[in-house]
């Protein structure tokens, strides 16, 4: 396990190639006056508000134009109507959560909100920076919402991820929900992710949102429920185990098992099992 040089907040502040913001809120300084911070929380939510509505109208639109027919076609006999809605009602739902991970990220692209890479955002200047952030993670927030729990560790699951930023290689499975900011994501091939894996581009400390890319390699699996910090590489060939802690800005670049808080490397891959002393060698 390796260390990325440099040490905290100076390091990122300079890696985002900004001036170090300030710890305290100047009047007038970074982030503007209060009617000018207002008028962008205002507008952020706005379009929050249209974007989300444009996006889950599209993605009931399929359902509808199913079901419009339906009703018409069973308008004199409500027995079938029922029937005929009741059967209907799981697979539409499966059409609206499909269609509605396909608009959203393509919401997403088209108006680029996204997370920014290698910055350090104060929560206070709320800048536009911040706002993007916030609305790519409420854009995410909804479709892991009525999406997530059906589809994830599956490969329409990966589409999504790919389609809304993330860089992944094939026959990647992520099987949390608690995987956020796509496009700071970069996966190689054959990588899993276990279930209740936190894995983000970004962490709030001391009221700044800092964000990182995070690196899998191929052959890489994320053990239950494991948390991995900002700016972490992982792999290639590397088995991270269960309930683990990877923590930000780490390189885990030997081949095989890392267990532990922080995770500690376990052991190399196909290393054969450590002769038990004293035992009898086999014959
Ligand atoms: C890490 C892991 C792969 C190790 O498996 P293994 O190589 O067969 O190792 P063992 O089970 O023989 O354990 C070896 C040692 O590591 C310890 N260990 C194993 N997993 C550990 C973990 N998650 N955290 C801390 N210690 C762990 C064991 O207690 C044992 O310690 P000891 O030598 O002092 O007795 C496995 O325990 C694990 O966590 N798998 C998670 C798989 C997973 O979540 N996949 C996600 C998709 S479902």
């Amino acid at each position: 396990m390796s260390q990325a040089a440099g040490g905290d907040h100076a390091r990122d502040t300079a890696r985002a190639g900004a001036a170090p913001p300030s710890r305290t809120a100047a009047p007038g300084g970074p982030g503007g006056g209060g009617f000018r911070r207002g008028v962008r929380i205002a507008w952020t939510i706005a379009t929050l508000v249209v974007v989300q509505a444009v996006v889950c109208g599209v993605a009931v639109l399929p359902v509808m134009a199913t079901w419009g027919p339906l009703l018409v076609w069973t308008a004199d006999n409500p027995v079938a109507g029922i029937a005929a809605l009741s059967f209907a009602a799981i697979p539409s739902y499966a059409l609206f959560a499909i269609t509605l991970m396909f608009a959203s990220a393509f919401a997403t692209r088209v108006t680029g909100w996204r997370t920014q890479p290698d910055a350090t955002l104060r929560l206070a200047d709320v800048d536009w920076p911040l706002l993007d952030w916030v609305r790519y993670m409420v854009a995410t927030h909804i479709v892991r919402l009525f999406a997530g729990t059906l589809f994830r560790g599956t490969p329409i699951w990966s589409a999504y991820l790919r389609l809304n930023g993330a860089r992944m290689g094939r026959r990647v499975y992520v099987n949390s929900l608690a995987v956020s900011d796509h496009n700071l994501l970069e996966f190689g091939d054959d990588v899993v992710i276990g279930g209740d894996v936190h894995l983000s581009g970004h962490t709030v400390e001391g009221g700044y949102v800092k964000t990182g890319r995070v690196c899998l390699r191929s052959h890489v699996t994320i053990g239950l429920g494991s948390v991995i910090g900002i700016g972490v590489t992982v792999g290639p060939d590397v088995q991270v185990g269960a309930l683990s802690l990877v923590p930000k800005n780490v390189t885990l670049d030997r081949r095989g098992v890392y267990v532990g808080v922080p995770a500690r490397h376990l052991a190399d891959r196909n290393e054969p099992p450590a002769a038990t002393p004293g035992a009898a060698p086999a014959s």
